[in-house]
């Protein structure tokens, strides 16, 4: 299986700015290659080629009184076929439940999006020794869904710190992942252009889900580089 590497630009990048960093961007990969941008600037991402466009979230529903929200059908529209489902911040921020979570990418299923479902603990579990409960409580509703999916583990204290867990305990959180799903599985929280190869050779990691890094394009090309 080829990996997958996949930017969350998160709230960054006006439409002009996507522009400016298409005009750079220019992988040259056998991987899979996503980027996830702001509703806003889908149509510019999904229009240039050598890679796909995700989206950042999306609701469950298939239309109605959700003020601010946008279905799986109008992101295919926008010929997006990725979605992020449960970010830490969408958790942490948004108060999504796992429950929400799985509503959403079995929606996004239905419609041919394949979800990538966010997990990861936070430092204080992560300190206490939970982190495989917790992980068990996030992942325990992949049995629902019926169809193509991506687990991302991002330890919530990994995310944006610089931090990075030991390569040690990378590989025996996707063993443990693996004994749950399937289904590729990536790791996300600090990955740089400089700790992606190391990241990536880890066995049972599919690929990298990158924050900051994946704002420069050449920062993020050297991710996608050090996957071939
Ligand atoms: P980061 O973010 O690479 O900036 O740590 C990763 C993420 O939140 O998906």
């Amino acid at each position: 299986m080829g990996k997958f590497i996949i930017a969350n630009w998160k709230m960054n990048m006006t439409n002009a700015g996507a522009k400016d960093f298409l005009d750079e961007f220019r992988p040259q990969t056998k991987n899979t290659v996503v980027i996830c941008p702001p509703f806003t600037a889908l149509t510019t991402v999904g229009a240039a080629d050598g890679f796909a466009v995700g989206a950042q979230n999306m609701h469950y529903a298939e239309n109605g009184a959700y003020t601010g929200e946008v279905s799986a059908e109008m992101l295919v529209e926008l010929g997006v076929g990725y979605v992020l489902v449960g970010h830490s911040e969408r958790r942490t921020k948004f108060v999504e439940t796992d429950e929400f979570v799985i509503n959403k990418a079995k929606a996004a299923i239905s419609n041919e999006i394949v979800p990538v479902v966010c997990v990861g603990e936070t430092k204080e579990e992560y300190q206490s020794g939970k982190t495989k409960d917790i992980l068990s409580r996030q992942l325990s509703g992949l049995g629902q869904l019926d169809g193509e999916f991506i687990v991302a583990y991002e330890p919530v204290w990994a995310i944006g710190t610089g931090l990075v867990p030991t390569m040690e305990e990378i590989a025996d959180i996707h063993v443990f992942i693996r004994g749950i799903t399937k289904a590729p599985i990536l790791y996300g929280g600090s990955v740089t252009d400089k700790n992606a190869g190391e990241i990536m050779a880890i066995p049972n990691v599919d690929g990298v889900l990158v924050g900051g890094a994946a704002l420069c394009p050449n920062k993020f090309t050297g991710i996608i580089n050090a996957a071939n």
